[in-house]
């Protein structure tokens, strides 16, 4: 007896011997989640610049995604937003925010903003002319909705802090990406391009967040491609197929909650995204469907645009299928993979740099020459105003110009000219707008921009202030990877809990600061898209080189850098042309919220139900982390049960405007009954708010009668 009581302390001893050091947690973590979706009507949306694409309704909301991990009082957050890019002022006014309720435990050194890109979200919140110029200008309303939410998601990370683990893996995609600008990929050297297989990253990197109870509280994942399945003749707010993949992995995890709701976060980050689209049909002539050339992108006289789509029917279709690719390949991998588990050290660095002054002397490896490498002011090039075959520009111009035309440049140098410095720095980019010559009313273009590096552990995310292309990716992190290895290999560093043979590192595009693209210098040359909007010259990638290595050092050696120079705050100067809502009104003998039509009396799965309201302006109230119209299933006599929301992506809202004159409107409410659906007895319900001629913004309601779902 004694024996066996002896035995069994021993095997409990020794238990938890083996797995106490599996619990110990090296972090202390947290996730959170925050609706940040902009005015979703009458703004025009940021992506395309085509002022024609304005908002008109909802089908995704846009949020925020967070996480915050801490060890030995070193911390640093990550942020993920559904929306196009991100400015200084709007990381700025996060921060702020979190200081007021925090202190100094965040700044603009520790936190990492980054947006996801998509095309389909509101605009006006950058502050510089050229990007909001398409939306009219500034949007206040855009640009609180996105500063709270960005607060929002990580006061949200911050107080669900707990002891934690961090899980590291990698997969591969196949089938949801491709290079848009393949011709220009080519003229990287062949020796650089042998190393990968693809001409697009086809590889998603993710991070998971376990909890010491072994419960998965969130999964960070990164990859490559261009939000833009939804295309330039969309006018509902989405966050295209990198949100609904945070969506659909939100669901998995959340499986009891409504859309955006829940504690388990999932999000899709984007990475070198410059030259990858998600349309992986590719392009074609809109009217005869005949390829397009592909320096130029540009088809011949009388077959239309030329435009990449698939793999779908249409946008959504093809939304949805990217979506679902990337989704269920994150989510296989946190099934089938345990990941490599990280433990070391935090640590972050972020400077300030003006790019126009940046300059430094290297040895050009093909004439053994000093060759001094600088930055240009900003400019835009002529292909620049081509587009991409994801969203074509307007006024027959081509993408790969590399020459000039007066009139054109009779037309620039009416707004503002490029001197023969800016000229010859940007050759052969030939100048269709010098934006940083530019001062009327403000800035254009930033010649400031935000590079930042977070450490956790072996993973090093490199937060970039524009669009990378594959290459110029790769050849960052190649570089990256080196400069850290020859650092942590150093013997007189041993005692570093990092292993240099282990490190990963993650390019986080579009973080901080907005500065268009970054090309290598060899597809600088081609001058298509991406190249015209390389904006501080042909030595753009180069000089980010260096100054990552730089600041890769200073982290590595505990030294400080800098602050930089700070960038101009604008927000006392913004132009708008943009109005706010005048009045709302309705036709006599209706009310806000009267149903306009009524649904069917039965219906089957697959089918879409229709209902209209009277209705308000949906710019009255953005209603986040709330809804529009909510779709209810009867539970009993009195009880109904919420459904589905406007998140769904089984639902769309449309506002349509009746009458300028009167402020009639209505709001047409859409719900595709999927395969699961309960069968039973819905209504649908309509929230919003109405602004009174005499002033004033009142809340009102409607509901439209029940109606049957059927099994069949
Ligand atoms: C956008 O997608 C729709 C289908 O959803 C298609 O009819 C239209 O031609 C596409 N337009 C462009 C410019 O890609
Ligand atoms: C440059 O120098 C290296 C090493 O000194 C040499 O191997 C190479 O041939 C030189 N290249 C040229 C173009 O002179
Ligand atoms: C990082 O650099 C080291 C040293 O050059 C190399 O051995 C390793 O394979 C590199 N890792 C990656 C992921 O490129
Ligand atoms: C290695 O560390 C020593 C001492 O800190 C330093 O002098 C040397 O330059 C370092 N070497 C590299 C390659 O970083």
């Amino acid at each position: 007896m004694i024996y066996i009581r002896l035995c069994l302390v021993i095997a409990i001893f020794g238990l938890s011997v083996i797995v106490a050091p599996q619990n110990i947690a090296p972090y202390r973590i947290g996730v959170g989640r925050a609706d940040c979706t902009g005015p979703p009507v009458e703004i025009a949306f940021m992506g395309y610049a085509n002022l024609k694409q304005k908002g008109q309704g909802l089908h995704l909301r846009q949020y925020s995604r967070a996480f915050v991990v801490e060890k030995d009082n070193q911390r640093v957050a990550f942020v993920s937003v559904d929306v196009g890019m991100v400015g200084h002022a709007l990381k700025r006014e996060a921060v702020k925010k979190l200081q007021a309720r925090y202190g100094e435990i965040y700044t603009l050194d520790n936190i990492m903003v980054t947006a996801t890109h998509t095309h389909g979200a509101p605009g006006g919140f950058l502050m510089h002319l050229l990007y909001d110029i398409s939306i009219l200008g500034f949007v206040p309303q855009t640009f609180d909705a996105l500063a709270q939410g960005i607060y929002l998601s990580v006061k949200r990370a911050h107080e669900n802090m707990h002891e934690g683990r961090i899980f590291l893996s990698k997969t591969t995609v196949l089938n949801a990406n491709i290079n848009r600008s393949p011709t220009s990929y080519l003229v990287n050297p062949p020796e650089e391009r042998e190393m990968y297989e693809h001409d697009v990253d086809k590889t998603l990197t993710q991070l998971r967040f376990i909890n010491t109870d072994d419960q998965l509280i969130g999964v960070f994942n990164w990859f490559a491609v261009h939000p833009v399945s939804m295309n330039n003749t969309n006018h509902l707010v989405t966050s295209d197929n990198m949100g609904y993949a945070s969506m659909l992995l939100e669901k998995e995890y959340n499986p009891t909650k409504l859309s955006g709701k829940g504690k388990f976060v999932g999000a899709f980050a984007n990475s070198n995204l410059g030259d990858v689209s998600p349309n992986i049909l590719g392009p074609k002539c809109a009217k005869t469907g005949n390829a397009c050339d592909v320096h130029t992108s540009a088809c011949p006289k009388g077959e239309g645009e030329c435009f990449s789509s698939g793999p779908g029917i249409d946008m959504f279709e093809s939304t949805k299928m990217i979506a679902t690719r990337i989704y269920e390949k994150a989510s296989t991998l946190l099934k089938e993979n345990e990941g490599r588990e990280i433990t070391g050290e935090i640590s972050y660095i972020h400077q300030f740099v003006d790019m126009p002054s940046y300059n430094f002397t290297t040895i050009n490896p093909n004439t053994n020459k000093t060759q001094l490498i600088k930055g240009c002011i900003p400019a835009m090039g002529y292909s620049f105003a081509a587009g991409t075959t994801d969203g074509p520009g307007s006024f027959a111009f081509q993408q790969g110009t590399i020459t000039d035309n007066p009139l054109w440049n009779a037309v620039r140098d009416f707004i503002v000219s490029p001197t023969q410095e800016d000229i010859s720095c940007h050759s052969p980019k030939p100048i269709l707008l010098a934006t940083g010559r530019a001062t009327f009313p403000y800035e254009w273009q930033p010649k400031i921009v935000a590079t930042q590096l977070l450490k956790i552990g072996d993973l090093i995310i490199t937060g970039v202030p524009g669009e990378f292309t594959t290459m110029s990716g790769r050849r960052l992190k190649r570089k990256i990877n080196e400069t850290a290895f020859e650092i942590l290999m150093n013997s007189s560093r041993q005692n570093t809990q990092d292993n240099p043979n282990n490190l990963e590192i993650i390019i986080a595009g579009l973080a901080n600061v907005y500065s268009s693209y970054i090309t290598t210098y060899e597809e600088y040359q081609q001058q298509r898209y991406e190249a015209a909007s390389t904006i501080f010259g042909p030595h753009t990638l180069s000089i980010y080189i260096h100054q990552y290595q730089k600041l890769l050092k200073a982290m590595l050696d505990k030294t400080k850098v800098e602050q930089g120079p700070i960038p101009p705050y604008l927000n006392d100067r913004m132009l708008s042309l943009n109005t706010g809502v005048v009045f709302d009104g309705h036709p006599i003998g209706e009310d806000f919220g009267s149903v306009k039509v009524q649904p069917k009396k039965e219906y089957k799965l697959g089918e879409t139900v229709k209902v209209s309201f009277i209705a308000g302006n949906p710019r009255n109230n953005i209603f986040h982390e709330k809804t529009y119209f909510t779709v209810e299933r009867q539970i009993n006599e009195e009880r109904w049960k919420v459904t589905f929301t406007d998140a769904n992506w089984e639902t769309r809202m449309y506002w349509e405007r009746k009458s300028t004159i009167l402020g009639f409107s209505d709001i047409h409410i859409t719900w595709t009954i999927g395969p699961d659906t309960t069968p039973g007895v819905y209504r649908i319900r309509h929230f919003g708010n109405y602004k009174y001629i005499l002033g004033g913004v009142f809340p009102y309601e409607g509901t439209s009668r029940a109606f049957k779902v059927n099994s069949e």
